[in-house]
């Protein structure tokens, strides 16, 4: 785990990563060509009845939007009072309010993480210092690593693209007075339990917490999220948002999404998920040429494969889109992040690997024979059983609209 500089002053031998990089390049107009393992949208979503009430909200569109039944919903699903709840367009917009309407003297992101924040407060004018998390520790957080007069830190549970879950204990020890502490929570509902959450936490001093709809329901396209924070926290970030920043269908799905029926569907999702997660490991488990970082919590895997570009561009030509890892501070080109998908995109996508493995013999690899090692695994033992309830969802590939 290291500090580096100023992200604005990149060390010379390591080129800047493309912070504004995202899965959602490596698919854009190829949704029919390509199955995507590359955006970590869950397949087969939105579901029908979200679809529906959505499409009911459209009958109100000549009326502008009022935010207070979904306010209400999203404060009932984690047992927080309204004034700590506010619903953004998407967790981007809330990336964007935190970097502009606070107070900020020295911000700390730890990585590798989702590129937005870093990029959000870059453009807000901050310089911004990196916490780098070391592979060799499992790309684990120790909150010691943070500098203690951080009164900005920014860090993501369950972590993008490293897909781990960080303890809240270890999470809360970050908290102090002075210090706004951004955890991002996008993927949280993906997490069987949502162990490991802070949402529902009134304790901990400068706590934000961010959660998105766009995973586990399929709404990215929709761009809804919240902020829960302390009331004053969320008045100052009310204020930087333009009038109606959250559509009436989006607030319509916020407040969808946080009635006990569907907490009780994206609970059951996560568990389906967990047991997808480990039967991906497993088929990856047959390729001594590469690594998983594990244990695995979220909906996506890293992969640690020498020469993972060439192998990148072949998967592709054989019909599979991944995420690049080298956009990532803190990574490079021999990664790649997989979306976990139903076991048999995932048996197809193994068939595909080996061929491209194959095809580029070795050179692309450098792989000297079984030499490599999967350390992964689920971070869901009894949960992986579930798959027998997993029936193959929809591919991507037949359902562009909803990556
Ligand atoms: C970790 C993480 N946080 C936040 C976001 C943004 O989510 P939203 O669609 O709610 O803006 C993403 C999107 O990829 C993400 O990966």
């Amino acid at each position: 785990m290291h500090i580096s500089q100023s992200a604005r002053t990149p060390h010379a031998s390591s080129p800047e990563p493309d912070l504004r990089h995202h899965g959602d390049v490596e698919v854009r107009g190829m949704g029919a060509e390509l199955t995507d393992l590359a955006v970590n949208v869950r397949s087969g979503t939105p579901p029908e009845w979200l679809r529906e009430r959505i499409a009911e909200s459209l009958g109100t569109l000549a009326a502008y939007p009022d935010g207070r039944a979904a306010r209400r919903a999203v404060a009932a699903r984690h047992g927080l009072p309204e004034e700590r709840v506010l619903l953004t367009a998407g967790a981007a917009e809330a990336f964007v309010l935190l970097a502009r309407a606070l107070p900020v003297r020295r911000a700390v992101v730890v990585h590798p993480q989702f590129t937005e924040p870093e990029a959000a407060l870059r453009d807000a004018g901050h310089a911004v210092e990196r916490v780098v998390l070391d592979p060799e520790d499992g790309f684990r957080l120790d909150p010691r690593a943070v500098p203690g007069d951080a009164d900005l830190v920014v860090v993501g549970n369950p972590t993008n693209p490293t897909s781990v879950l960080h303890p809240a204990s270890a999470l809360a020890r970050l908290a102090r007075p002075g210090r706004i502490l951004v955890v991002d929570e996008a993927f949280m509902d993906a997490v069987p339990g949502e162990r490991e959450s802070l949402a529902s936490r009134t304790d901990l001093p400068g706590l934000v917490v961010l959660r998105s709809l766009t995973k586990t329901w399929g709404l990215a396209g929709l761009r809804v999220g919240y902020v829960l924070a302390a009331p004053d926290t969320v008045a100052t970030l009310e204020r930087a948002q333009p009038l109606w920043p959250v559509s009436s269908p989006a607030l319509v799905a916020a407040e969808a999404c946080s009635a006990p029926r569907a907490v009780a569907e994206s609970s059951l999702a996560a568990h389906v998920t967990a047991a997808d997660r480990a039967h991906l490991l497993a088929r990856l488990a047959e390729f001594p040429e590469l690594t998983v970082q594990g244990p695995a919590a979220g909906p996506f895997v890293l992969v640690r494969l020498p020469g993972a570009a060439a192998v990148r561009s072949r998967l592709r030509g054989l019909g599979f889109a991944v995420r690049r890892g080298d956009t990532f501070p803190g990574l490079g080109p021999d990664y790649l992040r997989l979306a976990v998908r139903d076991r048999a995109t995932s048996d197809r996508f193994a068939t595909a690997l080996r061929t491209a493995l194959d095809d580029l013999g070795g050179r692309a690899t450098g792989a000297d024979g079984p030499g490599g090692a999967v350390r992964g695994k689920a971070a869901d033992g009894p949960a992986a059983d579930a798959g027998a309830a997993t029936g193959p969802g929809p591919d991507l590939a037949e359902a562009p609209a909803a990556r």
